[in-house]
Order: structure tokens, then sequence, then C-alpha cells
């Protein structure tokens, strides 16, 4: 594993309170008087504002929006817990590109002597990729997209271009290009010797895939998830095409996989399945 810079978590304390208001399908003064906390406090912590807030509030919104109070608080008081990440059986050099007001993220997953290896997404465009490219990563054998938005598409096809590939592979029906080659639940492709599975996972858009990565000739090593826009560190992607989908496929995945197994999500820091399922806001 190669330690990256410590990044930001994708979504603070309001940004994950603003997403389970927008997916209860609550205003802010539906949410205050379902939760007992005056609208004030509640547009304040959407606003980051989040020192008025007490334990005793932050139970009450946990409890009317169906949220993980433990992880709820930790997000509050900037104390989510960021697990250790490494132990992997290959090498994972996450790319952070600037985006907005935080990173998205793509992924070299290479043999750790080699350098040879896979690619998943491909940033914001090619020379922002090649900007945070890391000079261990030699050649790629193969690319996956998890989904079709620009800013995880923008730099595939000068990634195409300069290791000689001709084609990649992307969610089924959400394939962006000509060159992509569809891949739906549960299909597997072996390339630079990892056993690469597809699990569709629609919800933050119409098609989008996550994928688990196992070494083939170690099949019950330690796993990676990469988690796209599905799930984060301390988060999920925002349900725009579907918020139950987004929920039904995180609590899917996260429940299908070893609790050891590393996330790496197209926004934010690495986390691990067994870090999520304790803290993830979301996943009650
Ligand atoms: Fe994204």
């Amino acid at each position: 594993m190669t330690a990256g810079p410590a990044i930001p978590l994708e979504d603070e304390l309001g940004d994950v309170l603003d997403k389970a208001q927008h997916c209860a399908g609550l205003n802010e003064e539906q949410l205050a008087a379902r939760a007992g906390v005056t609208v004030e406090k509640i547009q304040n912590a959407e606003d980051y504002r989040y020192d008025d807030l007490t334990d005793d509030d932050l139970h009450r919104v946990a409890a009317a929006l169906h949220l993980n109070e433990v992880g709820l608080s930790a997000l509050a008081r900037n104390q989510y817990p960021r697990p250790r990440t490494s132990g992997l059986p290959f090498c994972v050099h996450p790319m952070h590109i600037p985006f907005g007001i935080g990173v998205v993220n793509a992924y070299a997953v290479v043999d750790c002597a080699t350098g040879v290896g896979v690619l998943f997404d491909g940033g914001t465009g090619f020379e922002a990729l090649q900007s945070v490219w890391p000079k261990a990563v030699t050649r790629i054998e193969a690319v996956f997209l998890t989904h079709p938005e620009a800013e995880h598409v923008g730099g595939l096809s000068g990634a195409l271009r300069q290791h000689g590939l001709g084609t990649f592979y992307g969610p089924r029906g959400g394939c962006p290009r000509p060159e992509c080659w569809p891949l739906g639940e549960g299909e597997t492709v072996v390339a630079a010797g990892y056993q690469i599975t597809a699990f569709s996972t629609p919800g933050h858009c119409a098609e989008h895939n996550c994928y688990v990565v196992r070494p083939k000739a170690v099949p019950r090593a330690r796993a990676l998830l990469i988690s796209g826009d599905l799930i984060f560190a301390g988060s999920l992607g925002g349900g725009y095409f579907s918020c139950s989908q987004v929920l039904q496929h995180a609590r899917r995945i996260l429940g299908a996989l070893p609790a050891s197994t590393v996330i790496a999500p197209g926004h934010g820091p690495m986390t691990t399945v067994e870090n999520e399922l304790k803290y993830n806001p979301f996943l009650v």
C-alpha cells in the first residue's frame, strides 16, 4: 500500500444531513419538527456550523433520519475513525485529483515489484491524471470505469493511448464510448494477474459498477473494493438516480464482503468494510 497524503473526508456532517434529509423527502422545517430541534440548528449544521449542536440534538436528528448516531457524532466532532488500510497483497496507488472543494480519485493497482497492473477511473482529464501519476506505476494492462460522470471519465482516452490499450471496461448500460466493454453483476475479468469482479450498483447514477480486486493466485487474500461513488469513508454517494438503490447496494456490498476488505472510494480517503459497517452514518 502506498501511503498517500492525509486527505479530508468527502462529506462533513452538513453534507451527510443534507443527503439524508433529501433522501427522506423532508425539508428543514419538517426535519426540525420530527427531531425536536430548532430549524436554526438544522440550517447551521447544513452550513457547516455545528457548535450549538448538543449530543442530545445529534441523538434526535440521527433518530429522525435513521442514521448511525455514533458515526454522526464522530463526524460532528471531527473524529470520524480512519482505519489502517495496509496489508493488501499488491500495491494500491490512489491518485487524488483536485475537484470542487475536494478530490476525485483514480487508482492504480499494481504488482509492487514491477509496477504493472490495472487502472480504475480516469480523473477529470489526462493532464490532471498525469500530474499525479506515480513513478512506480510502469504499465497498465486493463482499465475499468465505475460510472460515466465527467470527473471519472476525463483521463481515460489518454490513459488508453499511453498504455497501448484499445478498450476499457464499464458498467453495463452505462458505457460512454464504443471502446467500452460492458460488465454486469458478477462478471469477472482476469487482467495483470488480478481477478476483478463487477457489482452492478446503480443509484448515484443510472449505471454504476463497483469492483472487487483480488490476486488471481491468492483468491482468499485481503481484497480491495473500488467503490466509485457508492460508498465514501463516512458517507454514501448522492442518490441522484435513486436514494433507495444507493442504500440497498451499499448494504448489500458491505454485507457480502469480508470485514477486512479495504475500500477505495471515488472521492475522499480510503477506508475498510469493518469501519464503515460500524460508523458510516447511513448504515444502521
Ligand atoms: Fe464523482
